[in-house]
């Protein structure tokens, strides 16, 4: 065992800096035994000290300048948990250059400067551990990183953002409206600070960029991916699904086409079988099927957000880094030239779900199936529920693989119908 305690300078006392302090404490002796080093927390900054917290702030290790954490000789490490990606960036650029490693949960930053962050890394020789920033307490980046590592990864889908999985639940299960159902998610400390990135799609579009990064060893830029949330996620959209047999989910899909080597990264509220293995992830549950060449098909499964998961995450990169921290093995990210094109949403082909309200006259129907057959987009199946109401109607059309440009054109035209009478709510089902 090392003499030599590891000393860790906390930046974020939130949840989960909360939890990372509190769960190094209860595992001390273990951690101690597994890395053969002590690990410290010899000072926090946090952005104001006097703010009620579920779990006290120890305040005689307390800043509020992050210079402090980077300036002092005698700290080894930076745990970032502050979020956002201006002052983050910062920190993590000042720490790496000052010679210490960093472990950061912050997936936004490391999507959107990711490139740039471990191109300082590689300069500086120290490496960034990530392994919070994505799935919360489910090991999936040191399982790409090295379990995987000699297989071409065909493909990665994943329920990736607990909070949406969890309202989509609540939704399902419950019967709970959206706003309930968020509400409950933010209560439970579920959602983001900002739970717009949540629902809009975006936080899980960070995970899918750092997954799709780490699978084909170049970053993938933000704009280049498509998002979408499930802000307009209606019950009765679950329940017409629940009657076609599926279940509604968020989730993201990275994707090698092997024939032109471009990428396809998206994540959108899509339908998935319930015989599916997918299907049956619940609540703030995410999971991830990774495909590989040799490996065939894996999945993981496991808590995607919370203060014990994610903390459980930061304390194995801090492990990592304190039995690694006098013999550093690269920056935590291999860029390579095999990969490089994203594939452009358009191209992107899947089934689709489609509810259309209508003006319940004879021809209606005709004219939809026209517009999509006209594009050769071939319909699976229909439903018309019937209903008191004489003058309104709702078709659910379900249809074959087609390109998503290919539907959005349809979509384009339908809408323009004068019997359509709202925006027509489509879906992926995968
Ligand atoms: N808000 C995130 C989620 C937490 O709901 O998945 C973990 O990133």
């Amino acid at each position: 065992m090392s003499a030599t305690p590891l000393q860790i300078g906390l930046a974020g006392f939130g949840n989960v800096g909360a939890g990372v302090y509190k769960n190094i404490e209860k595992n001390r002796h273990l951690l101690r035994e597994r890395t053969g080093r002590d690990l410290i927390i010899s000072r926090i900054a946090v952005r104001d000290p006097q703010k009620a917290r579920a779990f006290a702030l120890p305040s005689d290790i307390v800043t509020t300048d992050l210079d402090e954490l980077v300036s002092d000789p005698d700290i080894d490490m930076i745990v970032e948990l502050i979020g956002g990606t201006s002052r983050a960036f910062e920190l993590v650029k000042k720490a790496l250059e000052s010679g210490k490693s960093v472990v950061t949960g912050n997936k936004a930053l490391l999507a959107e400067h990711g490139k740039e962050l471990f191109a300082i890394a590689e300069k500086a020789g120290k490496p960034i551990y990530y392994e919070a920033a994505v799935a919360g307490g489910i090991p999936i980046i040191k399982t790409v990183q090295e379990s995987l590592v000699g297989n071409h990864i065909q493909s990665v889908v994943g329920i990736i953002n607990g909070t949406c999985n969890y309202i989509l639940t609540r939704m399902t299960e419950a019967g709970l409206d959206y706003e309930e159902a968020l509400k409950e998610a933010k209560d439970l400390g579920y959602a983001e600070a900002d739970p717009t990135l949540d629902i809009n799609g975006w936080d899980a579009a960070h995970k899918a960029i750092i997954l799709a990064s780490l699978s084909y060893g170049c970053w993938m830029p933000c704009d280049e991916i498509y998002v979408e949330g499930i802000e307009n996620i209606k019950r009765e959209d679950i329940a017409f699904a629940e009657a076609l047999g599926y279940t509604v989910k968020l989730l993201g899909v990275i994707q090698l086409h092997e024939e032109s080597g471009a990428i396809e990264v998206r994540v959108q509220p899509s339908l998935i079988a319930n015989d599916h293995i997918l299907s049956s992830v619940k609540g703030v549950f995410n999971a991830i099927m990774v495909h590989g060449d040799i490996v065939g098909e894996t999945l993981f499964y496991g808590s995607g957000a919370g203060q014990d998961p994610t903390s459980s995450s930061v304390i194995a990169d801090i492990a990592d880094a304190a039995s690694r921290i006098d013999a550093p093995n690269g920056t935590g990210f291999v860029t390579h030239g095999l990969y490089g094109k994203s594939l452009p949403v358009e191209e992107s082909v899947s089934k689709y779900y489609l509810r259309i309200e209508v003006d319940d006259k004879p021809g209606v129907l005709a004219k939809i199936a026209t517009i999509l057959g006209e594009r050769e987009i071939g319909i699976l199946s229909v439903i018309q529920p019937e209903d008191d109401d004489e003058e309104h109607a709702s078709i659910v059309l379900t249809l074959h693989y087609a390109k998503y440009g290919a539907v959005c054109e349809a979509l384009g035209k339908i809408s323009e119908l004068n019997c359509v009478r709202n925006t027509p709510v489509l879906l992926r089902m995968e």
